[in-house]
């Protein structure tokens, strides 16, 4: 089959175009390298289009899915305007193509929505963004569930919740808390986090998040999902995996939280409904993910 991925040369997209065509898919990518990498697509085969989602025309649509990964990913960027037109209208322009066309359209969206709803977080619960990046992607999903009311080609949003993995490392300080912590502690330093470590999010590795993607093009059940491993682990345990892995003995520093009173404590995915609609399991437990991911981090320096 052809599929094209947005964002290609970015984390999830690159992983993911790299596992379609390990599948033996034609796989297509369009990015316009304002985040992404090229170092990401080394062992890449297919065509990779250099282009925006907001202005690229296809001269000839022949894709039997589309994978939409690519948007700003930087939460710190307060230009609603930009973050709207980029996350938002590139968002509903790939959707467009997907549905006059016919075929599948999945794409990325994210915890972000929820904002500082309790733990866990639910579809349909709480949806309150707090940032431009959660907002974008919150209009994102509104326009999704509209579309599914009248589209008879398949529309399936995935909000990931905190994804690690190969490949982030040009997302610098947007990059996980695992590749943040990890590059500390190689570094000779100190982890450094908020009083006093328990704060947790719901991590999950990227190849269950390429995995969510590749069974809703399975499955082809149109809905707004959660896609995370439904366990929020906390920075402390980040840490001593970590330490363990690396075979260190380093303390941490534990340093006030000068946003303690807005500061979200937990993220934890409700994976009910992706586990009913679409038989969504994750498959990466954190002590597995970490050992491979650590292994892979070793390899590249
Ligand atoms: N990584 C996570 O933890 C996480 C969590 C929730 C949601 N997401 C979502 O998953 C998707 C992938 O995120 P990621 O972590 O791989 O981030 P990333 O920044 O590595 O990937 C995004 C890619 O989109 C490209 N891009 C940006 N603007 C573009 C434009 N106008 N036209 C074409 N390409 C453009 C960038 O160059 C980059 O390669 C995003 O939609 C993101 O919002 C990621």
């Amino acid at each position: 089959m052809r599929f094209l991925v947005t964002g290609g040369a970015g984390f999830v997209g690159a992983n993911l175009a790299k596992e379609l065509e390990k599948r033996e898919h034609n796989v297509t990518v369009l990015d316009d390298f304002s985040k992404g990498v090229q170092a990401n697509l080394e062992l890449f085969k297919g065509e990779i289009i250099d282009g925006d989602i907001r202005t690229w025309e296809p001269a000839s649509f022949d894709f039997d899915a589309i994978f939409h990964q690519a948007a700003i990913t930087d939460t710190t960027v307060y230009d609603e305007k930009l973050m709207l037109s980029v996350n938002t209208d590139g968002f509903k322009r790939m959707l467009d193509f997907a549905v006059e066309n016919g075929v599948p359209f999945i794409y990325a969206s994210s915890a972000a929505v929820y904002g500082n709803a309790p733990s866990p977080q639910k579809e349909g619960v709480h949806e309150k963004p707090i940032n431009a990046y959660g907002i974008s992607k919150l209009k994102c999903d509104q326009i999704a569930r509209d579309y599914i009311k009248k589209s008879k080609s398949p529309i399936i949003g995935l909000r990931y919740f905190n994804v690690f993995g190969p490949g982030e490392q040009h997302k610098g300080k947007m990059a996980s808390m695992v590749f943040q912590l990890w590059k500390q502690m190689k570094g000779g330093q100190r982890p450094r986090i908020y009083k006093h470590g328990e704060q947790a999010r719901d991590q999950v590795y990227v190849k269950d998040i390429v995995r969510a993607n590749i069974i809703a093009l399975e499955k082809k059940k149109s809905g707004v999902f959660n896609s995370g491993s439904g366990i929020a682990t906390s920075f402390n345990k980040i840490i001593e995996g970590l330490r363990q892995e690396l075979g260190l003995k380093v303390e941490t520093d534990y340093i006030d939280n000068p946003y303690a009173d807005k500061y979200q404590n937990s993220t934890c995915a409700d994976l009910t409904l992706i586990g009913k609609t679409l038989g969504y399991k994750p498959q990466w437990d954190f002590d597995k993910a970490l050992k491979e991911y650590v292994k892979y981090l070793k390899s590249i320096r």
